[in-house]
C-alpha cells in the first residue's frame, strides 16, 4: 500500500501509531492514514508492519496469529506421542519431520505476530496462563497409530482448507508466512491419507483401527472451523478487513465436500448418518455438530487440555537454558563483530 510517511531505515517492530495524522494524497487533497488504509484494503493491497493501521485491526491480528502460532506448537504434542512407537523406521522419520515442520510453523507465526509490536515472551506467557487460546482440536488424545493418519488427513486437511485463503490475508507478514505453511501442510495431509490408506487396506484389525480413528476425529475436525457464523464474534469485522476471506460455515462446508469422496476412496465411513449429497445446493448436507462439546473444550474441560498445557509449560521451563545460551551467544557474537 502507499505509506504516507514511510521510514527508510529498518527499525525494530513497534506498535503502529494510534492517532493518524492527515497527509497529502496524490492530487494534493488531504488524506488521512485511515483513508489510505481503507483504500488499500479495498484495493486488495497488503498492509505492512510500518503502515498505519487501526488499533482494532492490529489487536485482532495479534489475537488470531497468536492463537494460530500456539496451535502449531501445542499441536506437536499429540503426534510426538507416537514418534517412539511408529510402526517402521520410514514412518518414524516422516513423523519426526512433520512434527519439526509444525515447530517451524509456530516460529514463522510468532515472527509475524512480532511485527505487530508484541514480543514472543508476552505471547507465550499468555498461552501458559490461559489468556490466549489454541485450537480445540489438540485437546483430543491420540490413542492408536491410526490417529496419526487421521490427524494428517482430517486435521491437516481442515487446516489447509482454512489456511489457503489466509495466503491472501490483508496483512503482509501473515499472508507470506501462510504460503510456506500451506505447502508443508499439503504434504502432511497426503502423508496422513497414505498412512490411513495402508491401514484401511491392511488386515481387518488394521482397517478397524483406521475406522475407529476417523470416527473419533471427524466431528472435532469440523469444530476446528470455529462456531457457526451466527455465533462467530469476529468473522464480520475480520472479513471486512480481509483478514478472513470466508466465513466459518463456508469453509466447513467446503471441507465436508472435499472429504466425502476421499473417505470413499479410502474405504472408510464418515460417522454421520445424515451425510448426503444435496443436488439443489450442490453441497453435502451433514448432521448437527455438538457445540456444547466445543464450548467445553474451549473452557478448558476437553479430554487433554490439562495435559497439553502442563506439558507446554514444562517444555518452556526445560528450554530456559537454551534461550539463555542463545542470548549469551548472540551478545558475544555482537561484541566480536563490533
Ligand atoms: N479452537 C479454539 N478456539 C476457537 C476455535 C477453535 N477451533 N474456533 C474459534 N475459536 C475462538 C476464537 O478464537 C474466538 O475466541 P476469542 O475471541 O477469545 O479469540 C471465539 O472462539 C469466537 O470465534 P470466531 O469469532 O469465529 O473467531 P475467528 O473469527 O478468529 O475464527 C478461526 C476462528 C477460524 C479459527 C480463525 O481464527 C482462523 O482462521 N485462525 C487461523 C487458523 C488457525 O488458528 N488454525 C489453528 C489450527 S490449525 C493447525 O495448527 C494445524
Amino acid at each position: 500500500m502507499t505509506v504516507p510517511t514511510a521510514p527508510t531505515a529498518p527499525t525494530a517492530p513497534t506498535a503502529p501509531t494510534a492517532s493518524p495524522a492527515a497527509t497529502a494524497g496524490p492530487a494534493g487533497a488531504r488524506e488521512t492514514p485511515e483513508a489510505v488504509f481503507d483504500a488499500a484494503v479495498a484495493a486488495d493491497e497488503r498492509i505492512e508492519p510500518r503502515d498505519w493501521m487501526p488499533e482494532a485491526y492490529r489487536a485482532s491480528l495479534v489475537r488470531q496469529i497468536a492463537q494460530h502460532a500456539h496451535s502449531e506448537i501445542i499441536g506437536m504434542q499429540p503426534e510426538a506421542n507416537w514418534i517412539t512407537r511408529a510402526p517402521s523406521l520410514r514412518r518414524k522419520a516422516i513423523l519426526m519431520a512433520k512434527v519439526q515442520d509444525e515447530a517451524g510453523h509456530g516460529l514463522y507465526l510468532y515472527s509475524a505476530a512480532e511485527t505487530l509490536g508484541v514480543s514472543r515472551d508476552e505471547l507465550l506467557d499468555k498461552l501458559h496462563t490461559g489468556r490466549q487460546k489454541y485450537s480445540s482440536i489438540f485437546n483430543y488424545p491420540t490413542l492408536t497409530w491410526a490417529d496419526v493418519g487421521a490427524i494428517g488427513w482430517l486435521v491437516d486437511g481442515a487446516a489447509i482448507t482454512n489456511q489457503v485463503p489466509l495466503c491472501r490475508c490483508s496483512y503482509g507478514p501473515y499472508a507470506r508466512a501462510m504460503v510456506r505453511i500451506c505447502k508443508e501442510e499439503s504434504f502432511h495431509q497426503r502423508q496422513g491419507y497414505e498412512a490411513l490408506l495402508a491401514l484401511s487396506r491392511g488386515t481387518p484389525e488394521q482397517h478397524a483401527m483406521a475406522q475407529d480413528a476417523v470416527d473419533r476425529w471427524w466431528w472435532p475436525s469440523l469444530m476446528m472451523f470455529g462456531p457457526p457464523d451466527d455465533e462467530s464474534s469476529h468473522s464480520a469485522q475480520s472479513m471486512a478487513w480481509k483478514i478472513k476471506r470466508h466465513s466459518n460455515d463456508e469453509l466447513r462446508r467446503r471441507f465436508v465436500d472435499i472429504c466425502v469422496p476421499q473417505a470413499e476412496a479410502l474405504g472408510l465411513t464418515l460417522p454421520d448418518p445424515e451425510l448426503r449429497w444435496n443436488e439443489e445446493r450442490g453441497h453435502y448436507d451433514f448432521g448437527a455438530i455438538d457445540w456444547a462439546e466445543f464450548r467445553e473444550v474451549l473452557k478448558g474441560d476437553g479430554p487433554c487440555n490439562e495435559q497439553r498445557i502442563t506439558q507446554r509449560r514444562r517444555a518452556h521451563e526445560d528450554g530456559a537454558w537454551v534461550r539463555e545460551a542463545a542470548a549469551a551467544h548472540a551478545a558475544k557474537h555482537g561484541e566480536a563483530t563490533r
